[in-house]
């Protein structure tokens, strides 16, 4: 059983407007505190409309869970409820769609073994750089040592153009790439460039960690508004009346600023994270889960994509193109481009059962799956028998936003559901 430790959030925050708003919260029983939760915790006990108050921003993405911006994943004490109630020490879970890696950080948190698979190689990435374990003085070393370099190589005010003219010296091509022409300031691509440069030249260990530095960077120095960082349609190169700032905000003209920002925010969460980091194994793979062989397993956790809304690849396309990532982008399981058609939701339920199934093999009789999805379509019940899984339960929670803006309410459920004896001959046909 996962040790309980207590540690409740301390937070003055209000009442935001949607808790005013949404009945869910008014008069509640007080929501559950994850590390209170047990194998033995009844899950009609659990209650996972957490207000903000319970639940700051602070806590939802502490240490490496912020490593980078991600849309679409889910909050780690959620994982870390299910992880107390279902798994042990030095068992392994799977999440076959596992993003930004939340499952596989909060497992390792708790001591369990953890296997991720993502067909985006952006997601893997990252979640590669999230779990992995770093010699902290040698991170420190190599991040500060790279922000030195780009200082002197881009920032130095008497002599503008100076990575230019040191990128003509050692011969680095420009770049080509019309997309990265597109949404950045010349200054700002220069600063980008030559922090790739240094990344690809300089040796060191902690590579990856240097180029999640380097896109989160690039995300945040395109040109684009404030208040539309996620899904930006066309470069914002005039000032322009911002939302979010209640101002006129202009674009960005330059990266440095982020790279040094992100630079010690990143080695901040890195050191918050191996001081709670355990030996337990992480394995991320690259992989389309409908076709991956997954090894032996004791559960899942996960969150799959959603169908015709999320565009796993575009949403870090600055990546893809500044890092020069393999794009997957026609193995994704319901992509945007095909909507939420009849058609696009009937296949999406066959591609999600057919992970499912092989997850199914890889495990014992008896082992969980918990699947954490929004299901406005109702599709959740057929992909259940399509797996042959014994439907144990279902939990909905409303999903809180901190803003509050938003026009609809949004819930999600938590599919409890169990391999049973006979799961794989009561499946149906997910192999077509
Ligand atoms: C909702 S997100 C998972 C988010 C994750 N729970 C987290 O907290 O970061 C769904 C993920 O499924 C991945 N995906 C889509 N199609 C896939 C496929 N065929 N095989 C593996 N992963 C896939 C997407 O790239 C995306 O990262």
């Amino acid at each position: 059983m996962l040790k309980p430790t207590i540690n409740l959030f301390e937070s003055n925050v209000p009442f935001t407007n949607e808790e005013k708003r949404v009945p869910v919260y008014s008069d509640q029983e007080a929501p559950t505190i994850p590390s209170t939760v047990t194998q033995d915790t009844p899950l009609e006990s659990l209650n996972l409309n957490w207000r903000e108050k319970d639940l700051p921003e602070k806590e939802r993405t502490k240490h490496v869970h912020r490593l980078h911006p991600y849309l679409g994943k889910f909050i780690p004490q959620l994982v870390e409820i299910f992880l107390r109630k279902y798994f042990q020490a030095n068992q392994t879970v799977l999440d076959p769609f596992c993003g930004c890696g939340t499952t596989l950080v909060q497992a390792n948190e708790l001591g369990v073994n953890s296997i991720g698979y993502d067909i985006s190689a952006f997601n893997v990435l990252l979640s590669r750089a999230k779990a992995r374990k770093y010699d902290i003085g040698r991170a420190r070393n190599e991040i500060s040592d790279a922000l030195d370099k780009l200082r002197r190589l881009t920032q130095t005010r008497t002599q503008l153009g100076l990575w230019q003219e040191r990128a003509a010296e050692l011969n680095v091509p420009e770049t080509d790439n019309e997309y990265l022409q597109e949404w950045y300031d010349p200054k700002a691509l220069d600063e980008l460039l030559a922090y790739r440069y240094l990344i690809q030249n300089e040796g060191y260990v902690y590579h990856d960690l240097l180029k999640i530095i380097l896109s989160r960077s690039a995300r945040s120095a395109r040109l684009t508004t404030h208040y539309d960082l996620d899904f930006p349609k066309r470069p914002q190169t005039e000032p322009y009346w911002c939302y979010k700032h209640s101002r006129t905000c202009s674009p960005t003209k330059e990266a440095f600023k982020f790279i040094n920002r992100y630079s010690l925010d990143t080695l901040r969460r890195i050191e918050e994270f191996a001081a709670l980091r355990t030996g337990a194994r992480v394995e991320v793979r690259h992989a389309d889960s409908r076709r991956a062989n997954f090894p032996p397993i004791h559960g899942v956790i996960t969150s799959p994509p959603y169908v015709g809304l999320i565009d796993y690849h575009d949403q870090h396309a600055y990546a893809y193109h500044l890092l020069g990532l393999k794009d997957r982008r026609p193995a994704e399981i319901g992509p945007a481009v095909n909507g939420s058609s009849h058609v696009a939701k009937r296949q999406y339920q066959l591609d999600i059962a057919k992970v499912f199934r092989r997850a199914v093999e890889a495990m014992a009789e008896g082992g969980w799956l918990i699947v954490v999805a929004r299901d406005s379509a109702n599709m959740y019940p057929g992909i259940a028998s399509l797996c042959g899984v014994e439907v144990v339960a279902v939990l909905d929670r409303h999903v809180n936003r901190r803003t509050g803006r938003r026009s609809s309410e949004f819930c999600e459920s938590i599919f409890i559901w169990r391999k049973v004896r006979c799961s794989l001959e009561n499946a149906g046909t997910a192999n077509g």
